[in-house]
Order: C-alpha cells, then structure tokens, then sequence
C-alpha cells in the first residue's frame, strides 16, 4: 500500500531507536537527597520510602564515596536533629548536624560532585514550618529571613558549594545572597526553589526528617492551581539572584517546569519529590507496574520537559544500573 509517510519505520529496531531518541539522561544530571540523623550508629530505613535511610554519619561516608563512584552530579543534604526548638536553633549551630554533615561530604567528595544543603527550617522547628512563628501564630516571613541568613552563613562556613531554598519566604534569594556576598561568600551559589507547590506529595518526607508539621504549609507554598503564578516565581527568583532554579514536585507539574525552562536564562531543575518515589515503589512492590521501566520513564519525562538536572532518591540507583 502506498502511505508516504510511516512514523513507524524509524520505531522498527533498538539501533534505529537509540539513533532518533530526542532526549538524553546521564549520571551527572542527577542529585541524590540524603538525609542525616543527628546521634545515629546506623542507619535507619525510612519505611515510606523503602530503600531510603536515615544515615549515621559512618553509613553517609560510603553512601558518599558511592554517589561519587558512580558519577552522580551533587548530593542534597538533610539534617535530623535530635533536639527541635521554635525557632529552629540547630539549624544555624556550627555544630548542628547538618553542618557537621556538610564538612564531612565536602572533604571527602567536594572535588568529585556538588555538595548542595538545604536551606528550610522545618527540620528544625518544633512547629514543623518552615519559618518563625509570629505572636498569632502565622509563619512570619521577614523574622523567618534573618533565620534563612545565619543558616546560609553556616552551611557556607561549613562548605556547602550550593544552598537550597527551599523554604518559600519571598525575598529569600535576595536576602541570602546579599549575606552571603557581605560574608565573602561570593562563590556560594544559590539554587532557588522557585515554583514549589503545597504539595500532597511531601508526604513520606515528614517521616523522613521526624518533622512533627499541624497544620499546612498553604500561606506560603504555591497552589497548586496555579501555572501562571509559577512562572512569575521563577522570574522573581533569577532577578534576585539565583544561580539555577527549581520546579517541585515534579512529575504533577511539567507544565510548571517547560515553562521555566522556555523562560529561564539560567538553569532549571525539578525535584522529584518522596512521594513520587513511594508512589511507584508501592506499586511496583504489589506486582502493578514494572519497576524499573516506570522509574526511567518518570525521568527522561522529567528531562523531557526541560530539566537540566533532576534530584531523585534513585541517583545512585539508576546511575549504577545505567552503566551495566
Ligand atoms: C523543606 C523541604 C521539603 C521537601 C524538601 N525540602 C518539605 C516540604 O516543603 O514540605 C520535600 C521533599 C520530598 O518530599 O521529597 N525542607
């Protein structure tokens, strides 16, 4: 039969195939969260999210010295306090644990990835939000700044080579970066968590850092309603000075995320959040869906998008069975 044209004959072998692919995913394009519990011997599986632990400091080491065998672009640390207050003092304490944890992933894998931190005070709270609370009660975003600053200062003395907002108090990225600068933080970049949504899928994170979070986090993540409104945070974030931005979660907001990506003239990344992992590793876990196929298709659709890098609990994982 004569059909001109049969998208079909460049779909016919694997060689074909691989030849007309559109889009690429590589080890050094994705960052791994790791999360650190202040006091552990050992680690400590988070069982929302199988295969996720909460490390020792001696299990972060080998995890660390893995992520950069492997060829891994950054880690993104987290910290687990053992001792929360309301104004989140840990968080800024020199020797709180993610500073210590900071030092550590900077002199043993500084030279072979990007130690990233994050920035939010929700590990640190006893509240869970990520800011101070003022007298009524609400999260109060101007007091919550000098908190982000003396936490920027210390995740840099500490060696951090990028800190992530992730906290979403406006003004954020101007203020830390004027701090910063004023410190001699000059080559302390910022990754700004742009268009974070108040999202459902944050879900097994709370237990992965203990948070104990009444309430939501509605007055000052983003709806998730709203397209428009992210990509206005996106510009807001790269005026103020942001060195790359994020879109969060991930796989729900692609939209939110080819915008960014259309507009922005720094680099975008996405998170692909706890509960986008749990999700597929309940399914798969039940026989529904064929693991590692829904794993790798969920980040080339995340790359496809416009994700120049991804942060995803299965870095090490995937980077390791992409080089078999
Ligand atoms: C804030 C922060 C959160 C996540 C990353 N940074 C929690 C929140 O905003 O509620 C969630 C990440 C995930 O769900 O994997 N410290």
């Amino acid at each position: 039969m004569t059909l001109p044209i049969r998208p079909r004959r460049l779909r016919a072998t694997p060689a074909w195939r691989r030849l007309v692919s559109e889009t690429h995913i590589a080890p050094e394009q994705l960052i791994l969260p790791m999360f650190i519990r202040e006091g552990a011997t050992e680690p400590k599986p988070v069982s929302s999210m199988p295969g996720v632990v909460q490390h020792s400091l001696d299990s972060l080491r080998s995890a660390l010295a893995h992520a950069a065998s492997l060829g891994v672009g950054g880690v993104m640390l987290f910290g687990v306090p053992l001792h929360k207050d309301a104004t989140g003092t840990g968080a800024s304490d020199p020797d709180g644990i993610l500073q210590v944890a900071t030092r550590i992933a900077a002199s043993e894998v500084g030279d072979a990835l990007v130690v990233q931190t994050d920035l939010c005070l929700d590990e640190f709270t006893d509240h869970g939000h990520c800011g101070v609370l003022d007298a009524r009660g609400a999260v109060d975003n101007d007091a919550t700044l000098e908190r982000y600053v003396a936490m920027a200062l210390a995740q840099a003395e500490a060696g951090s080579a990028l800190l992530g907002l992730s906290g979403m108090m406006d003004g954020q990225t101007a203020a830390l970066r004027a701090a910063l600068d004023a410190a001699g933080h000059t080559d302390v970049a910022l990754l700004a968590y742009a268009a974070k949504y108040a999202s459902a899928f944050y879900g097994p994170f709370r237990e992965a850092v203990d948070s104990s979070l009444v309430g939501d986090r509605k007055t000052y993540q983003m709806d998730p309603a709203n397209r428009r409104e992210g990509a206005r945070e996106v510009a807001l974030d790269v005026a103020e000075g942001a060195d790359i931005v994020m879109v969060k979660p991930a796989l729900p907001y692609l939209d939110v995320l080819a915008d960014a990506a259309a507009a922005s003239p720094v680099p975008v990344w996405a998170y692909q959040v706890s509960g986008e992992y749990a999700m597929i590793e309940a399914a798969a876990a039940n026989g529904w869906i064929d693991r590692d196929r829904a794993i790798d298709e969920s980040l080339i659709s995340i790359r496809r998008a416009g994700a120049d890098a991804i942060l995803t609990y299965w870095a090490a994982e995937v980077a390791e069975r992409w080089a078999r």
